[in-house]
This record gives C-alpha cells, sequence and structure tokens, in this order.
C-alpha cells in the first residue's frame, strides 16, 4: 500500500472514498467545508440521524459531484485513545474493502508520531481479508493507495506500515490452512524474510533429534510433515543497547495427539502456531524499523497428530534441558515444545526472553476472548510489556505465577509432568514453562483468546488477528 500525508482541503481532495473521523466536539469544524460544499445538507442530516462519534461508528453519504472524492464517510473517533484511534481508522478500511475503493483519503485531525502509527496500524488491519480461496468474483479490490489528510507524521506512518504488514502476515500465516502452512513451509516463510540484518537457520527433523530437543521430537513424533526448529536473528547496525528473544509456539495443527480432541474443539486449530506468527510478524517489523536492540526470534514448529508412531500417554520425554517429563495428556503439546525452544533461547546470553502461544483453554476462562495473560516475575518487565500494549490498543492483563501451585505438577516416575490439572490451568502451564527458563528475565504471554477470532471483532475480520504484534513491536523498540 502507497501511503502519503497531505495537506489539503477535504472537499478538493481526489479519492474514491473519503473518510472523515470525528469527535462529538470536533464534528462540526471538522466537517464544516464539506457541509458548505454539500449546501449544508451534511451536518443537519447527521443532526437528524443522530450520528454519535463513538469508536468505530459510520455514516455513510453520496456526494453527486458536490466533492472531489466520490464518497464519503464520517467516522466516529470515540474518546482518541490508542484503541479508538485504531479502530476509526480500522473502519475507514473495512468500508474502504467493502465499498471496493482503490483510493482512500483519511482525515483524522492532527495526530501525533504515536497516533499517526496508530491510524496506519488500525487501517492496514481493517482492509485486511483472507479471501484467495474464495472465487475470484467474489473478492473485493485492494486498497493501493492511502492520504492521510491533515497533519501526521512520516515516521510513525513508516512504523506503522511496518507493524501493520507484520501483523497482516501473522494473520496470513494464521489463517492458511494447515495443509499449507506446516512445519516446513513456515520455516520457509521465516527463511524468506532474511535480508542483511537479519539471518534465518532452520534445523530439520534429523537435526532437532541430534541436538536432543526431546519436547520438540516427541510432540512432532506423530505426523509425516517433520519438525521444524527456527532461529531468526536481527542484528542492528550499531552496538545493541539490549539483547532479546522472542519464542513462539508453532504448532501447526493441534489434533490433540491420542488425547484427541472432539472435532467442535479441533476446527480451528491450525491456529495453534498463532505464537509462531507473532514472533513471525513482529520480527518482519523488527527488520524494517531497525531498532538498535539485539533481537533472536525462536520457532518450535510441528504437527500434533495421532498415529503409530505419535509419541503416548505415560511416556516419558527426554528434554533439551535434561529433565524428564511424564506425559500426562497428550494434548497439553505445547509446553513441551515451548520448553525446548526456552532452553536454547536461556543459552543465547539474552537478557530478556518473551514467550508467545496459543497455550490453554483455561487463559480464554478466565480472561475472555479479547484479553491476553501475561505472566512474570519480574516487576519491570510486566509493566513495560503492560505499557506497551496499551499503546498498543491490545488487551493485556497480568497473572500470578505462585510457587506453590508448582505441587500440582509433581510427577510419579519423572521430574514433572506435562498438566496440572483443572483448577489454574493457565497458571500451571504457566510454572511448567518456567521450570525451563534458566538465566534471562522472562515473560509468557497466553494469547489463546485473542489470537483467533471465531466472529469479527471492531475492525477485525474473524479468523487470525496477529495478536501482539503491535505490543511487540513497541516493546523492543522503547
Ligand atoms: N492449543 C490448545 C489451547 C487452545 C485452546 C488454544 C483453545 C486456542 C483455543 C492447547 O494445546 C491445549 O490443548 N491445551 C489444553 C491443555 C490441557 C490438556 C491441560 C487445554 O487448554 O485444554
Ligand atoms: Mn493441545
Ligand atoms: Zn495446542
Amino acid at each position: 500500500m502507497n501511503i502519503t500525508i497531505a495537506s489539503q482541503n477535504l472537499t478538493e481532495t481526489t479519492a474514491d472514498l473519503l473518510a472523515v473521523a470525528v469527535t462529538d466536539d470536533n464534528r462540526d469544524s471538522m466537517l464544516a467545508a464539506l457541509d458548505t460544499a454539500l449546501s449544508g445538507q451534511l451536518l443537519s442530516t447527521m443532526g437528524s440521524d443522530e450520528f454519535k462519534a463513538k469508536a468505530g461508528a459510520s455514516a455513510s453519504y453520496a456526494t453527486f459531484g458536490a466533492i472531489a472524492s466520490g464518497r464519503l464517510v464520517v467516522i466516529g473517533l470515540g474518546n482518541g485513545d490508542a484503541s479508538s484511534i485504531q479502530q476509526a481508522a480500522g473502519k475507514a478500511g473495512t468500508l474502504a474493502r467493502s465499498h471496493g475503493a482503490k483510493t482512500v483519503a483519511l482525515a483524522m485531525g492532527d495526530l501525533d508520531e504515536a497516533q499517526s502509527q496508530l491510524a496506519i496500524e488500525g487501517f492496514i488491519a481493517g482492509t485486511y481479508r483472507f479471501d484467495k480461496y474464495k472465487p475470484e468474483d467474489g473478492r473485493k479490490s485492494h486498497v493501493d493507495t492511502l492520504t492521510l489528510v491533515g497533519t501526521a507524521s512520516g515516521s510513525g506512518v513508516t512504523r506503522g506500515q511496518a507493524v501493520g504488514e507484520g501483523q497482516s502476515l501473522a494473520r496470513d500465516l494464521v489463517n492458511e490452512p494447515a495443509d499449507a502452512i506446516y512445519p516446513e513451509t513456515l520455516a520457509d516463510v521465516a527463511l524468506g524474510l532474511a535480508n542483511e540484518h537479519m539471518t534465518v537457520e532452520v534445523w530439520d527433523d534429523h537435526k532437532i533429534e541430534a541436538e536432543g530437543m526431546g519436547g520438540i521430537m516427541g510432540v512432532g513424533r506423530g505426523s509425516v510433515r517433520k519438525p521444524r526448529f527456527i532461529h531468526m536473528k536481527y542484528t542492528p547496525s550499531g552496538t545493541p543497547r539490549k539483547k532479546i528473544a522472542l519464542v513462539g509456539k508453532g504448532v501447526t495443527f493441534d489434533a490433540g495427539g491420542y488425547s484427541l480432541k472432539p472435532s467442535s474443539g479441533m476446527l480451528t486449530m491450525r491456529c495453534d502456531m498463532a505464537g509462531s506468527a507473532a514472533v513471525i510478524g513482529a520480527m518482519r517489523a523488527i527488520r524494517d524499523m531497525q531498532p538498535d536492540v539485539e533481537v533472536h526470534g525462536i520457532v518450535g514448529a510441528v504437527e500434533n497428530l495421532v498415529s503409530g508412531n505419535a509419541y503416548k500417554l505415560g511416556d516419558i520425554l527426554d528434554m533439551y534441558s535434561g529433565k524428564k517429563v511424564e506425559i500426562h495428556n497428550t494434548d497439553a503439546e505445547g509446553r513441551l515444545v515451548l520448553a525446548d525452544c526456552l532452553t536454547y533461547a536461556s543459552k543465547l546470553d539474552v537478557d530478556t526472553i518473551v514467550d508467545l502461544a496459543t497455550l490453554t483453554g483455561a487463559a480464554v476462562v478466565a480472561l475472555g476472548d479479547h484479553y491476553v495473560a501475561m505472566f512474570t516475575k519480574d516487576g519491570d518487565l510486566s509493566s513495560d510489556l503492560l505499557s506497551s500494549a496499551a499503546e498498543a490498543g491490545e488487551d493485556m492483563w497480568p497473572m500470578p505465577l505462585p510457587e506453590h501451585y508448582k505441587a500440582q505438577l509433581k510427577a510419579e516416575w519423572g521430574e514433572i509432568k506435562n498438566v496440572g490439572g483443572r483448577a489454574g490451568g493457565c497458571i500451571t502451564a504457566a510454572l511448567f514453562l518456567s521450570e525451563f527458563v534458566d538465566g534471562p528475565k522472562w515473560a509468557h504471554i497466553d494469547i489463546a483468546g485473542p489470537a483467533f477470532l471465531d466472529k469479527g471483532f471492531r475492525h477485525f475480520a474473524p479468523g487470525g488477528t496477529g495478536s501482539m504484534v503491535p505490543t511487540l513491536a513497541r516493546w523492543v523498540t522503547r
């Protein structure tokens, strides 16, 4: 998408669609010139329609040649916070898509750097649709040109585009069927992001086995699509101010293994690599934004299926760290994959590790569909992540990591078992992971709820959301 900033009169702006975002307070002044051009009918119609500038509310008007743009939409900017800006710009994107507009002009008043970034992220997210498997005549045209009308920040727009495109990549990876995105093809996507700032190394199943990653091998054994271990590394031009690792769960399909999921619970389990999609999408954005931080992107990619070769209940896996894990449920596979990745990341000499995973249904029970659950023992890391999420317009909530809950993971035969019972399921899952982090500060983010939408939410279409790409991009660059 070609994005420019222009200060011009709204009446003279030429676009297929002109979108003007207003608050209840500024709407009369924002729309004054348009109202005059439309013979005073715009504001009076809005008045009789009782238009309220709620975030993402909209009213659409034909312009009959009275202004230079073909169609006018007025959009509510709500209270102007991060999420409202994204929702308003996102609504412009959604409407552009449904009107088949190729060129869009978006006026949101005066935007500073952070607001400009939010507007572009929102707009890109709003235009996003995954329709490549629809018949060609059912697909809507893509927006190719966006003009931000008013004052906006060029660097904010550039960042917004990097983050928006990283998020769209994450959404594509989640939305693709598991027969298109499996460990090998997921690794190919990561390899495709390599450039002079980013290296990508991929281990195949022979190498993973030889290195002793028994968690990844155990889970991945049941599929003919063999596991891959992916290590991306972004290196800044100067001396890195910090070194960090992002770790993602890449279960490209989770049937549950022998602890088989019911059909209804399995239907959308191609989304079980959303943690890795967030990592890959964030790495793409980071590569483009070039922060002075060294960033490692680590992904364990496997399919969790049933076969004569699959891992079984009661098996004891020999993990990369050396720990022996007793398997009580083959559907608690994500933590086994992540554990080996966390051991690997612990050896990288990084300051901080953040892992992302669609890890537990329990996180959805606890916080609902739209909040990610964040676990860390480090107070500074917790507040950094929470404020990054707030700035990114993403909902995150801190969760406890009580040591005494580890009693629920006590094993009979091995050192630790892979499930801790129903009570506090997302907490015991996080505590399990903590056993494999050795050295760096660490946070775990369970995105099982927000990563995938069964029905549309705000300006997000159903399917993958690219959850946490905007938050990670801000956290890494702050
Ligand atoms: N991938 C699932 C978690 C999940 C559930 C993600 C719903 C997205 C939406 C995970 O591998 C899983 O199956 N977890 C089990 C753990 C249990 C067996 C301890 C769960 O949450 O039921
Ligand atoms: Mn599972
Ligand atoms: Zn899973």
